[in-house]
């Protein structure tokens, strides 16, 4: 088989391998499609610490299960299947408090150990999710992205009278509005970014109100209209969003953050306790999978709104450049792996 395999930062090879056997407990996908997500990039070019190489990157993807190891039924052979990139103990504090994505020996698919971007894949059978037949694969894809909304979600559990004001219109800030709206039926949802064609496809995928901050301030632009969001999502995650955040946020907001920066952030205790502000941070998904799954299943979600691209695995080079370089006309771009 075929695999997309990062033998160390800034060298992608499209590498022949041999076709693996699934092991007892795990099931083998043969794999359709999968997305490319800023962190595939981030290990290709070597900025992701927890990275191990050589790697098959890819975290995002669906296929049909073609072979199934010990103690696994042979009738789950020719099921559609997204897989949860989340691999956990099931047994530390961590996952006895309900948070996998956390697990002490959390081992993530296309990051610690290979990944989707490969014509089939080994996983775990318990994270591979049926999809119903009503589902189309093009949806199924994108099932892990919405995992992350579902995340945040989860933590600040919005409603109907929220005033939301979300950080960033890319893959993950408009995962996020589609939640709010087409989910949580939040009230109103405001966006903000630097680019205006993203803020184009926030509007598309339902936020009420878009702005663009580079020449004014979040603050100016909101204290003009009055408005005090009572739930605040940073998917741009600069450090300095969080101060940003707590200034706008009305008493007794929540603010969830999503970034994984090592630069501080410097910010004022005041603001926080003298507003009984709650702050959240999400990473990846727990349990979120049958969540998405259900959300898809009701219509409550159009992932095609964020689809901009799609390409075979062999021109992944293109497709990863492309998506690097073209904030403006890419958002979510596929790979295909079944041609
Ligand atoms: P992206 O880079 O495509 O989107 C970020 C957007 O934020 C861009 O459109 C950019 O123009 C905008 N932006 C940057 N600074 C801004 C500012 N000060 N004000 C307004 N807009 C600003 O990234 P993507 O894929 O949407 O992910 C967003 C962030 O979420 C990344 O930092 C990523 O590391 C993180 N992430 C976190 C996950 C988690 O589970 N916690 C999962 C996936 C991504
Ligand atoms: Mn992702
Ligand atoms: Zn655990």
């Amino acid at each position: 088989m075929k695999s997309v395999v990062i033998q160390k930062p800034n060298e992608l090879v499209i590498e022949e391998r041999t076709l693996p056997a699934p092991a007892a407990g795990e099931v083998r996908v043969k794999i359709k499609l999968a997305g490319i997500c800023g962190s595939d990039s981030h290990i290709y070019r070597g900025h992701n610490p927890f990275a191990k190489y050589p790697r098959v990157i890819g975290h995002e993807f669906f296929g049909v299960i073609d072979a199934v190891g010990e103690g696994i039924d042979a009738s789950r052979v020719g099921q559609r299947v997204s897989v949860d990139p989340v691999i956990s103990c099931g047994h530390c504090y961590q996952c006895s408090v309900g948070k996998p994505n956390v697990c002490a020996s959390l081992v993530v698919l296309g990051v610690h150990r290979d990944g989707g971007f490969s014509e089939y894949a080994v996983v775990p059978a318990k994270n591979a999710w049926v999809i119903p037949d009503a589902i189309p694969d093009k949806h199924a894809v994108m099932v892990e992205p919405f995992t992350i909304a579902a995340n945040v979600t989860g933590q600040a559990k919005p409603t109907e009278q929220d005033v939301a004001l979300i950080f960033g219109a890319g893959p993950m800030g408009l995962v996020t509005v589609q939640a709010l709206k087409g989910v949580y039926k939040v009230k109103q949802v405001i966006v903000v970014d630097r680019i205006d064609e993203r803020l184009a496809m926030a509007e598309r995928s339902g936020a009420d109100w878009v702005f663009n901050n580079v020449e004014r301030s979040v603050q100016s632009v909101l204290e003009e209209k009055d408005i005090k969001p009572t739930l605040i999502i940073d998917a741009a995650c600069h450090p300095s969003i969080l101060q940003e955040a707590i200034n706008l946020a009305a008493p007794a907001a929540r603010i969830v953050l999503m970034g994984f920066s090592s630069e501080p952030s410097q910010i004022v205790q005041q603001g926080i306790t003298g507003k009984e502000l709650s702050i959240f941070s999400s990473r990846l998904n727990a349990h979120k999978f049958p969540v998405v799954i259900e959300w898809l299943e009701k219509g409550l979600i159009d992932p095609e709104k964020l689809v901009t691209h799609t390409f075979d695995y062999h021109h992944v080079t293109d497709a990863i450049e492309l998506f690097e370089k073209d904030q403006r006309q890419c958002c979510k771009v596929l790979l295909t792996f079944d041609q």
